[in-house]
């Protein structure tokens, strides 16, 4: 007997290539998400590389850095036999979609994105590329290329996720209803933005104060050193106020999505005691947390043939979707008149 598959809503999402180790952010933020999202939905995970040539790699570190990615959405957890995991650049509707939606954003608009203005003031006039600026716009046609329902992501992308809806909006608005899906943001409030051990008012980024982010795969020496001189406010007592106490409320909130305990459970048990317990217990479910991922992650590394097997299976289902949806978004702008049989 065959079993006929239930079409699932589809979920998408994406991590950029651009360090040797994901962050605890980025694991808190979005890959945790994308693991449980497995159950319920057609799950589509990318190494965005295209979106890393916009800070300009060195060629041979982007090319490592695309398999540690992957290798750390598998050993997450992410099931190459349930979901699609794949390289962006691998698939060339992403490239092409995005020169239709250049053509429907206006050039204000995309201006107005705060990452955009935030890179473009540090980087200056002379640095900032064509490609920064279009940053978001490739993003909307990531998703909007699947007929995503849901991207899950962590609160810095809130912003661009908004872009993403009204750029399927207009479409549907030009071209009439079906034209393309608008997609929801998946933003879990406890664990949308993890901030920076050394400046807690900051969020933890991969190019922020080196000894404020909690890499994935750092050695567990290097973890316990960091949460220990992470900076806590003043005061000894372990509650719960990220207004007035954003370094403690950042290592409870940490602690809770890791174990599962909900904070007030958390400040309770820690009555009478010191930050600094707080911190030494921290520091170890961080590293029971994260050694077992650290082991997978080089047991990934240790077999390029079945990665690489994994990331071409992955880029033909990606590739069979994104061809149907592509051409009906172009055949909407009209293009395609003299359509061949391929
Ligand atoms: P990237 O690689 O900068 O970030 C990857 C994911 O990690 C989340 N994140 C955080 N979450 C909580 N706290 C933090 N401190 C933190 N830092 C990072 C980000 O919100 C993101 O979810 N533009 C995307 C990549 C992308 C994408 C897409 C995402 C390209 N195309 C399509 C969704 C759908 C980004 O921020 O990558």
């Amino acid at each position: 007997m065959f079993s006929v598959p239930i079409a699932r809503p589809r979920a998408f999402s994406g991590i950029q290539p651009t360090a040797d180790s994901l962050h605890l952010g980025n694991y808190l933020g979005a890959l945790k998400q994308w693991v449980e999202l497995q159950d319920s939905y057609d799950c589509i995970y990318s190494v965005v590389d295209l979106h890393a040539l916009t800070v300009g790699p060195d060629p041979e570190s982007l090319r490592q850095r695309v398999r540690a990615t992957a290798a750390q959405f598998l050993a997450a957890g992410v099931d190459p036999e349930r979901s699609i995991l794949f390289v962006q650049s691998e698939v060339p509707q992403h490239t092409q979609l995005t020169w239709l939606l250049n053509c429907v954003t206006g050039f204000g608009e995309a201006g107005r994105m705060t990452q955009f203005k935030d890179k473009a003031a540090k980087l200056g006039d002379q640095a900032v590329t064509v490609g920064l600026f279009d940053y978001p716009v490739l993003m909307a046609a990531d998703i909007l290329l699947y007929d995503a329902e849901l991207v899950p992501v962590g609160e810095d992308q809130r912003q661009h996720l908004e872009l993403s809806r009204t750029l399927a909006a207009r479409l549907n608005s030009r071209f009439g209803e079906g034209a393309a899906v608008v997609p929801e943001a998946l933003i879990v409030k406890a664990t949308a933005k993890i901030y920076d051990l050394q400046e807690p008012t900051a969020k933890m980024s991969k190019t922020g104060h080196p000894s404020g982010i909690i890499e994935l795969l750092d050695d567990p020496k290097v973890i316990a050193k960091r949460i220990k001189s992470a900076v806590t406010d003043s005061g000894a007592e372990v509650t719960w106020d990220p207004a007035a106490k954003p370094g403690v409320a950042n290592l409870l909130s940490i602690y809770s999505a890791l174990t599962g305990q909900p904070i007030e459970q958390i400040v309770d048990d820690y009555q009478g005691k010191l930050y600094g317990h707080l911190k030494s217990d921290l520091a170890e479910v961080v590293i029971a947390a994260l050694s077992p991922f650290r082991e997978r992650t080089a047991l990934y590394l240790a077999d390029p043939g079945q990665l690489d097997r994994i990331l071409s299976t992955g880029a033909e289902r990606a590739e069979d979707i994104a061809d149907r949806v592509y051409r009906r978004i172009a055949t909407r702008f009209g293009l395609g008149q003299a359509e061949r049989s391929r």
